[in-house]
């Protein structure tokens, strides 16, 4: 049945419950000092370092990092949905949960969100099911077995089938009372065109569910088994599925990519469960879209501000066409983008399938940077004579200007002086020339440098790979900010006057933080609802829950001391390297311009090399 629960009514069974009640019945706790311990069920341990919180009404295990309040326990716990955690913690305490039944004109927005999001799930079991029910699933069956797909990977998507029928899906809904045109809402049935009624959108295809972030089912993707067209059938767009923002796989993908620091990109669903199959878990597909600079952003969020993104191809039309949108797209040119052209005929999938895991990663480790790539496909294109070095040149200069990191320009700009034999300060006069151009309006120049994420990052951050790791990284005074955000909520207020948190260098920590600003308005009773919950968000969770834990002595002297210092740093920050580079251009100093130029290449250079040691050596995997 398709359930809303009101935010009032979760407010009032979180209120109402007891974690420590809660967590007991499947972990032995005892009391130490403020809070209980026990052994983690997340991890194997001898020693307890799981620790939950009676106060706070939270869980944190110092030993594997998860945390979380109630339901994200339950959640990870017993395996429930967000609904079927409240739904559980509400029954044990006898507090009545009205269920709505679903009416068009009764919902409103945020509710008919849920419900479709409900329905997309019920539809996900209903095609799972229909694959393992004999009959025509079996076809389906050995066609993924043919696809080389293991059960495992098969139950971790969670793909299903489509029975060859006009009507199964919506049978099925309609039985249970849903309106059709909630289903029509959720893109899984196409209204008739010459008569009254519906039929199912997808028939006789494999299915592969689409999740968010937070393994919500947002879409389908379904496949023919044959050759018959169109080979893929997706979702529309609706109000929970938005192309340019989804990715296939995002949802198993997003650890491994916050530990690598790396995400892989590629065009299919096959090549995703291939990469996944292999290990490269840390990969993500578009769907039948080109990457977006949504996207990026989201990556970005995961991967971090030095994180790399590494797009890999089937042709290299595809490629060329990718490199030449990448700058735009990322970040203009401040992200490490790199690019894997496989050879002709091959996309990811096949070309595990023939040449195996290792053929694979040595391709990766020879993948170019997106300018580099496009500079050898111009110099292939066009030759090295005196006429293709002009074209060579006329080409990438438009590019090369359109970077916006004035140290990635300087490399890239060197890098082609090498490999066309041309003079370096001859090109880099150029390059000016061309950026003189735009500053004047002469070009138009298309994408707006916004990326919100990079106009105040001076000094980036870097994860490792074990949670502490990660905490002992992050910058300390935005986690101590949003520790007392969480802790000493009186001072929120203070934070949204001075517009504190948008300064933050820490992408994660500042959704966290606008998160509290925006729950804190919700409901202002107690200090434990200004905890927010992500819904899914292990990651997110378990910092919020680790940071409330944290026992600290707040008062508001040592709060204001704490703002201040961190105004201090963000402004001092603002005025060093990266904006002095900024006036040197502008002035049009470009003796001082290539110094600030060369120290900044010598920091990231040290940078790098203390962070590759900090990993121990680890690298993509
Ligand atoms: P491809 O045609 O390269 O197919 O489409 P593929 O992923 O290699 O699939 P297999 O291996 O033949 O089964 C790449 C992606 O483009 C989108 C899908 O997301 C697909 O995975 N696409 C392709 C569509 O949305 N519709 C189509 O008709 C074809
Ligand atoms: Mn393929």
């Amino acid at each position: 049945m398709v359930l809303f629960i009101p935010e009032e009514k979760i407010i009032e069974i979180k209120n109402t419950a007891d974690i420590i009640d809660i967590i007991s019945e499947s972990v032995l706790l005892k009391k130490s000092g403020r809070n209980h311990l026990g052994l983690c069920p997340f991890h194997s341990e001898k020693t307890p370092s799981f620790t939950v919180s009676y106060e706070k009404q939270v869980f944190y295990c110092f030993g594997c990092g998860a945390g979380g309040n109630i339901f994200v326990y339950l959640m990870r716990k017993e395996g429930f949905t967000f609904p079927e955690a409240v739904k559980y913690v509400a029954e044990k305490y006898g507090i009545d949960i009205t269920v709505e039944k679903t009416s068009p004109g009764k919902i409103n927005k945020i509710s008919e969100k849920d419900n479709i999001l409900l329905i997309n799930k019920q539809a996900m079991d209903f095609f799972k099911g229909c694959l393992f029910s004999g009959g025509s699933g079996n076809r389906a069956l050995s066609y993924l077995t043919k696809r080389k797909i293991t059960e495992k990977i098969i139950r971790d998507y969670q793909l299903g089938f489509a029975p060859d029928s006009w009507n199964v899906l919506i049978n099925f809904f309609t039985k249970q009372n849903v309106s059709t045109s909630l289903i029509e809402k959720a893109g899984l049935i196409i209204r008739k065109n010459k008569s009254e009624g519906f039929y199912d959108r997808f028939r006789n295809r494999i299915i592969f569910p689409i999740f968010d972030m937070n393994s919500k089912v947002i879409g389908f993707g379904g496949r023919v088994m044959d050759d018959s067209l169109p080979k893929y059938l997706n979702s529309p767009e609706t109000i929970v599925f938005n192309k340019s923002q989804s990715l296939y796989g995002l949802n198993i993908a997003k650890n491994d990519c916050r530990i690598s620091e790396t995400v892989f990109i590629v065009e299919g669903y096959f090549d995703l469960l291939s990469l996944h199959k292999n290990g490269i878990k840390n990969s993500v597909a578009t769907l039948g879209t080109s990457i977006s600079s949504e996207h990026v952003k989201i990556l970005r969020s995961i991967i971090g501000k030095d994180g790399k993104f590494i797009l890999v191809y089937d042709s290299d039309e595809a490629g060329i066409k990718a490199a030449q949108r990448s700058i735009e797209i990322f970040d203009k040119g401040f992200a490490d983008a790199r690019i894997l052209v496989l050879p002709a005929g091959y996309d990811p999938d096949s070309y595990l399938i023939e040449f195996g895991l290792e053929a694979f990663k040595n391709a990766v480790s020879c993948a170019q940077s997106t300018v580099s790539f496009l500079m050898d496909s111009a110099i292939i294109n066009y030759g090295l004579s005196v006429e293709g070095k002009i074209r060579i040149i006329s080409e990438l200069v438009k590019i090369l200007s359109s970077i916006g990191d004035k140290v990635a320009r300087a490399l890239y700009v060197r890098e082609l002086s090498e490999k066309i034999y041309i003079d370096e300060a001859a090109l880099h006069e150029r390059i000016m020339e061309a950026l003189s151009d735009i500053k004047q309006g002469k070009f138009i120049n298309k994408s707006d440098p916004d990326p919100v994420s990079n106009k105040n990052n001076v000094k980036g951050y870097e994860l490792g790979n074990t949670m502490q790791e990660e905490q002992q990284k992050r910058s300390r005074l935005e986690r101590q900010i949003i520790a007392m955000m969480l802790q000493f909520p009186e001072m929120v207020p203070e934070i949204i006057k001075r517009d504190l948190l948008n300064g933050f260098t820490d992408d994660v920590l500042k959704s966290i933080g606008y998160a509290i600003i925006e729950h804190i308005n919700l409901s202002e009773t107690n200090s434990e609802n200004i905890m927010p919950l992500f819904d899914g968000d292990d990651v997110k969770n378990s910092i919020v829950a680790f940071l409330s834990i944290k026992d600290e002595a707040w008062d508001r002297k040592s709060c204001l001391r704490l703002i201040t210092q961190f105004e201090f740093i963000y402004k001092r920050n603002k005025d060093t390297s990266t904006n002095k580079i900024k006036e040197a251009e502008e002035t049009k100093d470009d003796k001082l311009l290539l110094e600030l130029l060369r120290e900044k290449q010598i920091q990231a250079a040290n940078k790098k090399t203390s962070r590759l040691k900090a990993l121990g050596g680890k690298t993509l995997w």
